[in-house]
């Protein structure tokens, strides 16, 4: 870790049990790393804004493999969208249904695009993107 710089915050006295109380069931070990999170977790929304950040994302998607052609279509956008995806996890939920997590990397717009281009194959049920990035 980088050399640390100490502040003092001042609050009101009910607003610091509401966040002692918070950041006690979150499972934080101190405020200092709490206020560190959240300030993170404030500059990646903000980065997350601009679609030429470089991004991470991770797409997961839950289909049917027997649906007409779905897995063949997936396949071929997988590897249409190479090197955005290079990287996937297959999980089978049961007879029927699968579950995969795809890692997208790219721009924003690219990777939210690629993870729109897949969430709306037909037999693809449900689908959710998260994106990330390297925080300091
Ligand atoms: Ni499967």
């Amino acid at each position: 870790m980088e050399k640390v710089v100490r502040f003092g915050v001042s609050l009101e006295p009910e607003l610091l049990k509401k966040f002692d109380k918070l950041i006690k069931r979150r499972g934080y070990a101190s405020r200092s790393e709490a206020i560190r999170d959240m300030i993170r977790s404030e500059a990646l929304k903000q980065a997350l804004e601009n679609e030429l950040e470089e991004v991470i994302g991770t797409l997961t998607i839950v289909y049917e493999h027997d649906a007409t052609g779905v897995t063949n279509k997936l396949l071929r956008l997988q590897h249409l969208h190479y090197p955005n995806i290079s990287s996937t996890t297959h999980v089978h939920l049961d007879k029927y249904n699968c579950l995969e997590v795809l890692l997208i990397e790219g721009k924003v717009k690219e990777v939210q695009s690629i993870a729109d281009s897949i969430i709306s194959v037909k037999g693809v049920k449900h689908g959710k993107l998260t994106l990330t990035k390297k925080l300091l």
